[in-house]
């Protein structure tokens, strides 16, 4: 066959069943683990003011500066495809007035959108659940929502480590930014070319850069948890003793910075083996400032997001949603007449319950191959020869079971063949 010329955009992936039930399956058992913490869903659209990024994730992240998918619409507007959540959220709640006297605890689940060199668990469109938390300035709920992180992966089936940090506040930041400016500054021909380029602008990220080079440097710098101000190294203790407290392993990654900048004191991520460099399938941090640095009245927050195209290439997807794919009965309809009892058969079954995929008319050949195809577990083919004389044969595809029976009672002969209706 030809190479088709029109393909999906390069790192945009298309989803097919039964990696889509695979999907909804992870989707619909980090819900219930969401209810289980107080959250509630939020949906927000995927296009933005250019500005509220920029402002937001910080105008010397690699993010804004050369990963966003920015464009002018037909009023020329600068809007963007949103990269991350977080600044959605909060965008949403100072609109809307959601902060007032309230801490809501919110999430989302949907595409996000970055203009990276894709490889294995890196996309150019990718899915994020997110989670925020607002009004709450104590470590307790840096705690619990590690805790809900740590519940969600389990639920995931994803064994990882948690790394965490502190990077203090925007002030204690800026006087270590100086001393490890002057640590790397005569170093600085020894790091990649990314880092030299951002080494003015944003020192910190040559702590986490994955060049092996920068690390060997990045080893012996001074370390941001030896310059934290008091009240957050009180903060970060707190957390220590709660974590401990649940019984939450973690090791301290004092090299761990983030590559947004709107995060102040936590910083955790969760990474996993078997992703290579891409191993981080969850994030986040405390982001104190940013609500009033977009207009809102001064609030408290931290949320995380984690990658759902991660997790799942960390499960064994096809076998798991194998089994819900596949219909329990296939009714194929070897006549025009049989057709509407088929259907009116279908409809009773899947109204309790019951998956079943309807084909026909047809030859008994031609059914017996789609049947076959289906792979559902059990079939049957009437014609109206069969409804006349009253009975029909189920038959199970791969086994040797069999009923037959009246039509009418077929959900019996179901039922005698171990087809659980409740
Ligand atoms: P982030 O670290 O940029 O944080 O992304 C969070 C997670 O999204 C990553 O750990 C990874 O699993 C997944 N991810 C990121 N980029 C890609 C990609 N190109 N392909 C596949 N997966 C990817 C944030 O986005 C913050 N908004 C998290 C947060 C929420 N902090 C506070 N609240």
């Amino acid at each position: 066959m030809a190479k088709p010329t029109l393909t999906a955009v390069r790192g945009m992936n298309d989803i097919f069943p039964p990696e889509t039930i695979a999907w909804q399956q992870l989707e619909q058992s980090f819900r219930s683990v969401l209810s289980r913490y107080g959250c509630a869903e939020i949906r927000l659209p995927i296009v933005e003011q250019s500005a509220l990024f920029a402002r937001a994730i910080g105008d010397v992240t690699d993010i804004v500066q050369k990963e966003m998918y920015t464009f002018a619409d037909r009023n020329g507007d600068s809007l963007t495809l949103r990269p991350e959540g977080t600044a959605g959220v909060v965008r949403a709640l100072i609109e809307h007035g959601g902060l007032r006297g309230q801490t809501p605890r919110l999430y989302y689940l949907g595409p996000m959108f970055r203009h990276e060199r894709p490889q294995r668990g890196r996309y150019r469109q990718f899915h994020q659940l997110g989670v925020e938390f607002f009004g709450i300035a104590s470590a307790s709920a840096d705690a619990e929502i590690i805790a809900l992180s740590a519940r969600l992966l389990a639920a995931a089936g994803i064994p990882a480590q948690l790394q965490l940090n502190s990077l203090g506040t925007p002030e204690s930041r800026a006087s270590y930014r100086e001393i490890l400016l002057q640590y790397l500054r005569p170093q600085a021909e020894k790091l990649c070319g990314d880092c030299q380029e951002r080494l003015e602008r944003n020192p910190l990220r040559v702590l986490d850069c994955k060049v092996e080079s920068c690390q060997l440097v990045a080893k012996d710098a001074p370390q941001l948890l030896q310059h934290l101000d008091p009240e957050s190294a009180a903060h970060f203790s707190l957390l220590q003793e709660l974590l401990q407290g649940m019984g939450i392993a973690y090791v301290i990654n004092p090299r761990l910075v983030r590559g947004l900048d709107y995060y102040h004191r936590t910083v955790f991520e969760w990474v996993a083996e078997g992703l290579g460099s891409q191993g981080t399938v969850l994030a986040g941090g405390r982001y104190d400032g940013l609500v009033e640095q977009l207009g809102g009245p001064e609030t408290p927050a931290i949320g995380f997001a984690l990658g759902m195209e991660r997790i799942l290439a960390l499960r064994a997807l096809a076998q798991l949603a194998e089994a819900d794919a596949v219909p329990a009965l296939f009714l194929g309809a070897l006549d025009d007449a049989a057709l509407t009892a088929v259907f009116r058969q279908a409809e009773g079954l899947r109204a309790n319950g019951l998956s079943v995929v309807v084909a026909g008319p047809g030859s008994v050949k031609s059914l017996l191959k789609q049947a076959q195809r289906s792979a559902a577990r059990y079939q049957v083919l009437v014609g109206a020869a069969d409804l006349a004389a009253g009975d029909v044969l189920l038959k199970e595809q791969e086994g040797q079971g069999e009923w037959r029976g009246p039509w009418d009672e077929l959900h019996r002969g179901l039922t005698a063949l171990g087809v659980d209706f409740t």
